[in-house]
């Protein structure tokens, strides 16, 4: 046993002298010293020995056991010396982080409130659940007139305002013309409002949560020229010097006279092409705001005169050449891939 127990331990110190790396050494470890390893199988025939035997070995047997745990651990730092003495390049680049960049319709609404700051428009938001009287009734809609229908609006399930009526979701940013009366009381106003409204529509250019962007302007002697001008600057500011705007009748309630907006093709420059026809686009409605929604403001509707219009965010992102987004929908998707692009 003693001869046995030599040779282990020359074996195990020159596997251990060779040992490659620390994986080896866990193994040979494991092989000598680990609980069903070579040293514990040998103390297994300790039983045939008599007592003088047993105390001579049991010495020996530790010796050998603490000469293999001591080279073992001197090897494992000499490993570790080596790690550190490792040749490290500090002037690699550190790893580089993808950097998260702002949505393409928040990107627009900052463009768009840039513009209208620059002439003295103010920017508010004003609250996407809203009563009906500010969304309608206080735009001149009578109770269950028919042009409601056109909003398809969101209704919540919840009890009536006793004044203000049914709770909604606002299905346009006009809900905030009367709002912004209330709060500046006295006029000039000049209103950007750009929130989220919503509607009852999905298809490739409409989505039933989307972006609007209201302006209001009171004042004494406001006319319909104020308004053109403001269309042109705005259309040129976004789109370039050459685009051209018209305005064309229509009929809404809180307006009058009132409009639909159109601007020359921004795609082909108003010659007419695939989009556009016959090179307009059509953007919105606007008006010169009628005395009962001044009236419901608060707003002396016989010394002061308004005018507003709105539409929508994702529209002016349509209408931007060169980004070509066939379908409204891929800009609320959580594709980065896709969202990345801008
Ligand atoms: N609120 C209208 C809509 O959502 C757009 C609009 C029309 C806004 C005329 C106006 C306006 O301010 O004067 O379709």
């Amino acid at each position: 046993m003693r001869e046995e127990l030599n040779n282990l331990k020359n074996n195990a110190l020159a596997q251990i002298i060779d040992a490659k790396n620390e994986d080896v050494l866990e193994e040979l470890r494991i092989t000598y010293l680990g609980r069903n390893g070579n040293i514990n199988e040998l103390t297994k025939e300790f039983k045939n020995l008599n007592d003088e035997e047993k105390k001579e070995m049991g010495i020996l047997l530790n010796e050998t056991k603490k000469t293999i745990e001591e080279a073992i651990s001197s090897k494992l730092s000499e490993f570790k010396k080596e790690k550190s003495n490792a040749w490290f390049d500090y002037t690699i680049p550190g790893k580089k982080y993808n950097l998260g960049h702002i949505h393409l319709i928040s990107q627009t609404i900052e463009e768009i409130s840039n513009v209208f700051e620059k002439i003295g428009f103010v920017r508010v938001r004003y609250p996407e659940v809203e009563w009906d009287w500010y969304a309608f009734g206080a735009l001149n809609f009578p109770v269950d007139h028919p042009a409601r229908d056109e909003w398809e609006t969101f209704f919540i399930d919840t009890k009536p305002h006793p004044k203000f009526g049914a709770m909604l979701l606002t299905p346009h940013t006009s809900s905030g013309q009367v709002r912004e009366m209330q709060r500046v009381k006295t006029p000039p106003i000049r209103m950007i409002n750009i929130a989220k409204c919503y509607r009852r529509q999905s298809d490739v250019s409409h989505y039933p949560m989307f972006h609007q962007f209201e302006g209001l302007v009171v004042d004494e002697g406001i006319n319909i020229t104020h308004l053109k001008g403001t269309l042109d600057y705005f259309a040129k500011s976004v789109f370039g010097q050459t685009v051209k705007t018209r305005i064309r009748p229509y009929h809404f309630q809180f307006t009058e006279p009132s409009f639909e907006v159109d601007f020359s093709c921004t795609i082909c420059g108003g010659k007419g092409c695939k989009l556009c026809k016959e090179g307009w686009l059509e953007v919105g409605g606007s008006g010169m705001v009628h005395p009962n929604v001044l009236k419901a403001g608060g707003i002396d509707a016989k010394r002061y005169s308004g005018f507003a219009f709105g539409w929508g965010v994702e529209r002016i992102l349509m209408m931007k050449p060169g980004l070509n987004i066939p379908d409204l929908r891929q800009l609320y998707s959580t594709d980065v891939r896709y969202l990345k692009q801008f």
